[in-house]
This record gives C-alpha cells, structure tokens and sequence, in this order.
C-alpha cells in the first residue's frame, strides 16, 4: 500500500533549467536513485520519490526535502496510489525518472538455473511497473508539455540491455524489453499530432519522438511533440545493486553514483531545452545520440 512522507522545501534556486521542475523518481533510497534526489532537490527542483521500505523513505524525506512515498513499483496496485500522490504532491509533473530495479535471481543464476518468479520479478520491476507508471503519469506530463515546459520520461537502461551476459538473463532481457518500449513510445508519439495528448485521458495517451541508435550504447531517444524518452545507460556504479551483482567487484574502479547522477540530468536538461526551444519554433539544437556509458551492468 503505497504511503506518503512530506517536508516543506525552502524556495529553489531558480537559476538553471532544473530549477522548479517536478520530477518523480522511483528507486530514490539508495545508489544512483538516492544520487539523483540530492542532486535534484540541491539544484532546486521539485521531487517525488518511491521506495518500498518505509524507514528508508522517512531518512531521505527527513534529509533531502524531497517528498517520500512508500510504493512497489512491481505491484499493480500500487501504481495509481503512488501517481496520485506524486501528482498532487508536486502539482503536476515535469519528469519521470523509471529507476527502480531487480536483478531477478541473485545471487545472478543462468538461465537454466532461474526460476520462473525471478524472471516475473525482473519483468515487473523493471518493465511493467514502469510501463504502468508512465501511462499513469503520461497525462500529467502531457500537461507540461502542453504549457510549453517539456516533459521527460528517463528509463534508466545498462548495456546489459545491449550486450548478452551470462547470469545476466532475467536483468538483461528486462532491460532489453524497456530499452526498445522506450524506442516504442517514441516512435508513437512523433506519429501523433502536435499535442495530440492533450485530449488524452489522464491515464492514457502516446508519447514521443526521434530514435537514433549507436553501435554498442544505449541512445536517447528524442521527441518532437513535448513528451521526450529517454533510455541511458549510467555505467558501473559503487552501488548496493552492483555490490550483489558482482561481490567481488573492486569499488574503487567503479562510478560514483553522484557522477553518473550528473550526467544523466544533464541529458535531461539538454532535451527539456531542445524541447522548449521546439515549442517556441525555434530550431532543435540537439538531435544525436548522447550515451551515458557503455560500462557493464
Ligand atoms: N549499479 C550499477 O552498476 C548499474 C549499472 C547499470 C544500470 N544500473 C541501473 O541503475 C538503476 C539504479 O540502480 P542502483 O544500482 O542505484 O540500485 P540500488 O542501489 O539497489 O537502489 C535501488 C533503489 O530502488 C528501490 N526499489 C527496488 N525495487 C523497488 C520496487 N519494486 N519498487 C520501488 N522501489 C524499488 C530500492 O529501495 P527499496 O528496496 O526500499 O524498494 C532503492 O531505493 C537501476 O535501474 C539499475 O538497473 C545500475
């Protein structure tokens, strides 16, 4: 049952493109997640998060200002509980960022080796809970993209989506599904009119864009009608996900998960500024492929 933790933030700096924007973000209590809540809420925007243990939610709502909302992004029925709440809590939405993630088996088995559940658990998580979100969530950001703020929808990708990795099945072919439902959703929202999800309902719609891919990296994805995907790799972070994934990974050869945090809103606001600068009828000034990293995991 999706809950909701709340600590009001001063004003925000509203000095750069991040500053004021609403942005949900599920996974947002550890690793690369946590990373992106301190760096967004420090740079002045809005954000909602979800995680599924509830003391770990009251932490970071009590350290970062952010807005915490206790949720499993893997059960169905939590989908529109933790949608309304970011929704209303931000009052409206900007940015969704699909982070959340299980590895399915682990420690990591072949696939011979896995069982069903796992691979559910993988699918759920890291598919259709962000599948369910997103069209929950896709009115809201159709909203932004209508008053001319752009909207964004992050998945965030591994090359482990890219490349097969043995052990990896259950974790690679789930993040290989939402790479390409990414690719998806893009090609169907530059198939719409301009703004056609203006009249979509609050649960429904398409979404958007321009799809360039590169040998060997995962891509960004790139809308024309106000709703950009984006699919990215962040590389191999010191993380608790990575830690049970590799447990003999060396950390200090790992990514900060701040660093890759960084990067990954600097994709952000590049496309919310290629957007706007669409929605004024200007040029678009960043149409390649950007990657992230093309590191394992
Ligand atoms: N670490 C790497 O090297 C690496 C490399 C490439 C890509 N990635 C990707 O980067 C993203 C972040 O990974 P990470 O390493 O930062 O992971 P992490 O440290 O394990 O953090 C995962 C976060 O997601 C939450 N979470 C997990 N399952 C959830 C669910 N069903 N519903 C809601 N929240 C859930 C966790 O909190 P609760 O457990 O309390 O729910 C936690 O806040 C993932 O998409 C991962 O696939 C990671």
């Amino acid at each position: 049952m999706a809950g909701t933790y709340n600590l009001e933030a001063p004003g925000p700096d509203r000095s750069d493109t991040i500053a004021g924007l609403r942005v949900a973000i599920t996974g947002g209590t550890s690793g690369l997640g946590l990373a992106l809540v301190h760096e967004l809420v420090a740079r002045g925007a809005r954000v909602a998060f979800v995680a599924r243990d509830r003391d770990r939610v009251e932490r970071v709502t009590a350290a970062t200002r952010a807005h915490g909302i206790v949720g499993d992004v893997a059960r169905k029925d939590d989908i529109h509980p933790i949608a309304l709440q970011a929704i209303g809590l931000l009052g409206g939405l900007d940015v969704l960022i699909n982070n959340a993630s299980s590895l399915g088996p682990v420690p990591l088995r072949q696939l011979g080796d896995t069982d069903c559940e796992d691979l559910e658990l993988a699918l759920s998580t890291n598919l259709v809970g962000p599948f369910r979100l997103t069209r929950a969530l896709l009115g809201a950001l159709c909203a932004s993209a209508r008053e001319g703020r752009g909207a964004v929808v992050l998945n965030v990708s591994s090359d482990a989506a890219i490349n097969a990795y043995p052990g990896w099945g259950a974790y690679g072919a789930s993040k290989a599904a939402l790479h390409h439902l990414s690719r998806i959703w893009q090609e169907e929202m530059r198939a719409t009119e301009p703004y056609h999800c203006a009249g979509a309902p609050a649960f429904g719609g398409s979404a958007a864009a321009e799809f360039s891919d590169e040998a060997a990296s995962v891509g960004v994805h790139q809308g024309m009608q106000g709703v950009r995907f984006l699919s990215l790799d962040p590389g191999d972070m010191d993380t608790p996900l990575h830690a049970l994934a590799v447990p003999d990974a060396e950390p200090a050869t790992l990514k900060h998960p701040a660093d890759a945090a960084r990067e990954l809103i600097g994709a952000i606001e590049r496309a919310l500024l290629d957007l706007r600068s669409s929605a004024q009828g200007r040029p678009c000034e960043s149409r390649g492929v950007e990657a992230v990293a093309t590191a394992c995991a």
